[in-house]
């Protein structure tokens, strides 16, 4: 008996013969699988498959298992537990006609059960092996969970934190995004994609969704050609090179046209050009928003509108199961449309290792988890590992820290507390009752040598419509009903008592959140107005930042003595801030995005273009690129973040002047460490195209390492560069190098860099 039998007999396919003939690879093995099983569905059968539902109030369980039965359902989101998911796989594999097996996906996007920090504090961790670990562990979290596909990578680039989604994605640059988007998509599959703790990645959102204009969430996306190849396209490139099994399409319009109906985007660039051959899905109710874009009149222009472009499953609408038949049967669609849709969907299944065996992720009942909030089902070990990776430290004056665990410790702000908002958006299954808090995490590092007291400070938010907004759906950001200043003297009290001051500042996790578009890059609420009392006290002053984007802190950097930038950290998040603070690790994190002076400077990224009048320091301003009321550059530049050492950098050496085609040389340089405790940092190798055919960026990462040295050690650090990197996308949108300059610089941000420079001939 072939392979191919033993499939179908597993999941009792076999009376419908949908065995091939003999096949020899598993591509072709597959391919037959699939065809088989296609000649035997009906076309409601075949429309089902394309549905992926939301479990949620919207339909209630007995409707469901009988639409799972009815084959009028391909998959389900939103179910997280075994429990849950295993009678809507048995609806699926017992009592529907063909027995096709659902797949459950889910939105693991920094964690499942154990939250790790939020996806911006991952990519300023510049650690692959952290962060392949924070992948691997939600994979197998979810993975034990019953759930087969994740919602993630989020790997669209954003230049503007005015857009609250910037906290699920990794930054803001090209080179650091695809990195990670190869190794979360490794990280989530593990060994085999069809492995019991694989999830299969749907990277998302395809494409350019994090450049709308303003920030404003959902806004639209207008972007030149070499722009959208040369920055914003690879990272989702490099998630599909990686094998990504899904794609989410943005919600989004491009250049006029939404993503959702966009075919050059899913057929000619994701198909043709990249070689997808995954699914497509929409985000939820995409198709049916192609009318409020104005490109459809009704749901049935929409659901034709969609397949045709290529959306091969629809996010929890019904347009394609009402619409497709009769616009099959007006000739205004395919049967091939249908049919190429199907595919993709019945193809993911395969890979997913479903119809070998739908219960894989499922398990027996026997085997459930007694509690699935189980602490034993936690990895509090490898969260608070990874999560003091990712914390940034921004400012520290006169070695304010590491902290000592003697004396008076005062702890203020409304975060300090609070355990929800350590999880960060998205959370996926955490819990908040799990998590630790900076109060906590302090508490339990000092133990009793030193004194902790508390007082709340302020409010996150005040304003009742924005506190009414967040709260939305669920209670998000609980507020003292206390005047502020009274809570803010309560403070300054219990500062006055205190050898040093410990501010937990910044956003709720909701305000960092789709749909969490924000004007103001301020601390929100009166945390300003705390920051400036504490200051008053003349304490030394901490400042422990929580928050999902760049802010603009101008104000508190002249105010704090130290700055150490946490995001939102996770389920061990106040551990992970406790070791920090007390040098217990010594902070390694760079900065994944810009952080801008003020609002008004947006955008502001490193790897700008020059302009024709760039700014030149120590020459009059005037007639050049700049604002007349504001310093050029923003306030920590991307690639930024201290540490408890020093480190110095010697100038650059190449291998050689010139570079021939297809050759190339090494760039080298030494790192110090001149402090005196041991500690990582991040050296950076930036490129410049001096003259181009299109102007180039000033600088582009290209290449970085993390090194980790001992107190007075240094090493030689040495980077291979190729022609390759020299790429870039001209103005017929063809990947060249052209010959010319270049110029190498390297650095441990991408504004404090050494310069060399080589041709390539
Ligand atoms: C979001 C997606 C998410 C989906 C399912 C949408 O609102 O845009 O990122 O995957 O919901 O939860």
């Amino acid at each position: 008996m072939n392979k191919l039998c033993l499939l179908g007999l597993v999941v009792g396919l076999a009376s419908h013969s949908v065995m091939a003939e003999t096949t020899t690879t598993p591509l072709a093995n597959k391919n037959a699988f699939i065809s088989n099983l296609m000649k035997q569905m009906t076309l409601a059968e075949k429309i089902g498959q394309l549905r992926l539902i939301s479990i949620g109030p919207e339909m209630p369980q007995p409707q469901i298992l009988k639409e799972i039965a009815a084959g009028r359902i391909g998959g389900t989101f939103n179910s997280i537990t075994r429990p849950e998911n295993r009678p809507l796989q048995q609806a699926a594999v017992v009592n529907s006609r063909l027995k096709i097996p659902m797949f459950f996906a889910y939105d693991v996007v920094h964690g499942h059960r154990t939250a790790f920090p939020i996806s911006l504090g991952l990519a300023a961790s510049w650690d692959m092996d952290a962060i392949a670990l924070s992948g691997r562990v939600s994979a197998k979290e979810a993975a034990a969970d019953g759930l087969d596909m994740t919602f993630a990578p989020m790997v669209d680039i954003s230049r503007d934190p005015r857009w609250g989604r910037s906290s699920e994605g990794f930054g803001e640059d090209t080179y650091l995004v695809s990195r990670i988007a190869k190794v979360m998509v490794n990280a989530y599959r593990g060994e085999h994609p069809g492995s019991a703790d694989s999830l299969m990645a749907s990277v998302k959102h395809f494409a350019l969704y994090g450049a709308v204009e303003g920030g404003k969430d959902y806004n639209t996306v207008d972007m030149s050609p070499t722009r959208m190849y040369q920055d914003y396209l690879p990272p989702y490139h490099a998630a599909i090179d990686a094998g990504a099994g899904g794609v989410m399409i943005a919600l989004n319009s491009i250049n006029g046209i939404p993503a959702t109906s966009n075919t050059w985007l899913l057929k000619d660039l994701l198909r043709k050009d990249w070689g997808f051959k995954g699914v497509t899905i929409s985000d939820h109710g995409a198709i049916k928003e192609l009318i409020r874009h104005g490109v459809a009149r009704d749901d049935r222009e929409a659901a034709k509108l969609a397949i045709k472009a290529g959306v091969d499953m629809s996010m929890n609408d019904s347009v394609y199961g009402e619409q497709l038949p009769g616009l099959l049967k007006d000739g205004e669609i395919t049967q091939n449309d249908i049919d190429s849709a199907v595919r993709e969907v019945l193809g993911a299944k395969y890979d997913m290792g479903l119809f070998a065996d739908p219960f894989r992720r499922i398990g027996d009942a026997a085997t459930d988890p007694i509690d699935t909030n189980g602490e034993s089902r936690l990895h509090r070990v490898e969260a608070r590992d990874v999560a003091r990776k990712t914390m940034v430290l921004l400012k520290n004056d006169n070695e304010t820290l590491p902290l000592k665990k003697q004396g008076t410790i005062a702890v203020i702000g409304a975060l300090a507390k609070s355990q929800l908002d350590m999880l960060g958006s998205w959370s996926a299954a955490g819990v908040p009752h799990q998590s630790v808090t900076v109060f906590d995490g302090l508490a339990s590092a000092v133990g009793d040598k030193a004194k902790l007291v508390y007082a709340r400070g302020a409010n996150v938010a005040d304003d009742p419509a924005i506190i009414k907004y967040l709260n939305f759906m669920v209670t998000e950001v609980e507020t003292d009903p206390r005047p502020a200043e009274e809570m803010i003297a309560e403070a300054v009290k219990v500062a006055q008592q205190s050898d040093v001051v410990v501010a937990v500042v910044g956003e709720s996790r909701g305000m960092s959140h789709e749909s969490a578009s924000r004007t103001s890059l301020n601390l929100p609420g009166r945390q300003q107005d705390l920051i400036a009392a504490l200051k008053a006290t003349g304490k030394p002053l901490v400042l422990v930042l929580m928050n999902g984007r760049p802010l603009a802190l101008v104000k508190e950097q002249q105010q704090a003595d130290a700055m150490l930038e946490t995001w939102f950290p996770g389920t061990e998040g106040g551990n992970a801030v406790a070791d920090v603070l007390f040098g217990d690790y010594n902070p390694s994190g760079k900065l994944a995005m810009t952080f801008p002076r003020s609002i008004g400077q947006l955008p502001v990224y490193y790897a700008h273009l020059n302009t024709g009048r760039p700014l030149m320091p120590g020459k009059p301003g005037n007639y050049t690129s700049q604002y007349f009321e504001e310093t050029n550059g923003p306030l920590f530049p991307f690639g930024y973040g201290l540490s408890y050492t020093q480190f110095s950098l010697s100038d650059v050496t190449l291998s050689a002047k010139d570079m021939k085609r297809g050759g190339t040389l090494t760039a080298s340089v030494t790192l110090k460490n001149t402090g005196k405790v041991d500690g990582a940092t991040v050296v950076q190798l930036y490129l410049h195209d001096v003259a181009a055919s299109i102007s180039r960026p000033v600088k582009e990462l290209k290449n970085f390492q993390k090194v980790m040295l001992k107190a007075g050690e240094e090493k030689v650090v040495t980077f291979t560069l190729s022609e390759e990197d020299l790429k870039f996308f001209n103005p017929a949108l063809k990947f060249v190098a052209e010959p010319g300059e270049f110029n190498v610089m390297i650095g441990l941000d991408s504004s404090d860099v050494k310069q060399q420079s080589f041709n390539l001939l």
